[in-house]
């Protein structure tokens, strides 16, 4: 049997080789006659996929990084909310502008956006949206936002459903849970762990609508940037997205406090585990194909 697999394999060899340098001639001889052919328009290598971009804004945001070319080369749809603009900020004829997309109240930081965009789009959803704040560089990207836009695989996304832009040799933000909850309307002189234990016993359901055991330990990479697949988001109904929103729109908690709670949650939303911490190797091959990422060939 070994024997017999193993000549095939030889076989099959055999006659891979002229195969691929053939393929390999083809591509050297087009690139040598056409080199323009692929820089005119640049390919989409997943022309069957919708990718959506949600960009989280100030009035202070500097946006010269997001480049027309670069949106245009990573094929993303751009979706830039200004926290800094509610509707009622609007010129009346400027209300649908692609450009001026508006938040209901500047609250809870890249939370108030990022809920906001789930719960608008909720029923016509892309294959995959990248959460995003507006810079370019921070201290918690280990890439520039453009090689994170240029290199993000979504396919990785597609599979996983949620991911972190950022990979880290450990665990980061280990919070741990006593389980102790408040009425949410106590929520602002209660601990943080008790704040996060409150809003995961009142929003966190299973596929039943059930309440889940509230973690012991709750971990994932800093600062609410993440991708998510359509199928992550739809995990949770629209309804069960509302609620978190309009929890947002109403607590007493100030921006921080609000948006910390979602940021140190995200990853439950959309159904990770609890402690949420990939290993660093795998997660830059995973997410940018960056390493030696050793596939199948
Ligand atoms: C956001 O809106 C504010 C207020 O209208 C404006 O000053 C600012 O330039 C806007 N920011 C962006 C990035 O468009
Ligand atoms: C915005 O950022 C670019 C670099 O990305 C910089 O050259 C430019 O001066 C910045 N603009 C402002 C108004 O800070």
């Amino acid at each position: 049997m070994a024997l017999t697999s193993h000549r095939t394999r030889r076989l099959l060899l055999f006659i891979s080789k002229p195969l691929l340098s053939a393929l390999f001639v083809t591509a050297l001889l087009r690139l040598i006659f056409y080199p323009s052919s692929s820089s005119k328009k640049p390919i989409n290598p997943h022309p069957h996929l919708s990718k959506a971009l949600i960009l989280a804004t100030t009035a202070s945001s500097n946006l010269t990084w997001l480049t027309p070319s670069l949106i245009e080369s990573t094929h993303w749809d751009t979706y830039i909310y200004n926290t800094s603009l509610t509707p009622s900020l609007l010129p009346q004829n400027s209300r649908s502008s692609p450009s001026q997309l508006t938040v209901p109240l500047n609250k809870g930081n890249e939370a108030m956006p990022y809920l906001t965009f789930l719960t608008t789009h909720y029923h016509t959803l892309p294959s995959l949206m990248f959460f995003h704040h507006d810079h370019s560089q921070a201290w918690h990207q280990p890439f520039s936002s453009s090689f994170e836009l240029r290199h993000l695989n979504p396919l990785t996304v597609l599979r996983d459903g949620y991911v972190s832009p950022r990979c880290l040799p450990g665990c980061e933000n280990v919070i741990e849970l006593s389980g102790d909850v408040v009425p949410l309307e106590e929520m602002g002189t209660a601990t943080r762990e008790v704040q996060i234990s409150t809003l995961l016993h009142n929003f966190w359901l299973d596929k039943n609508g059930n309440r889940q055991k509230i973690p012991e330990k709750i971990a994932a990479p800093c600062c609410a940037q993440f991708a998510v697949s359509r199928e992550a988001v739809r995990r949770r109904s629209l309804a069960e997205w509302e609620a978190l929103r309009d929890w947002l729109v109403q607590t007493e908690l100030g921006s921080r406090q609000s948006g910390r709670l979602l940021e140190w949650t995200w990853h439950l939303w959309f159904g990770k585990e609890a402690v949420f911490c990939p290993e660093e190797e795998k997660c830059l091959c995973d997410v940018y194909g960056v390493g030696e990422c050793g596939g199948e060939l």
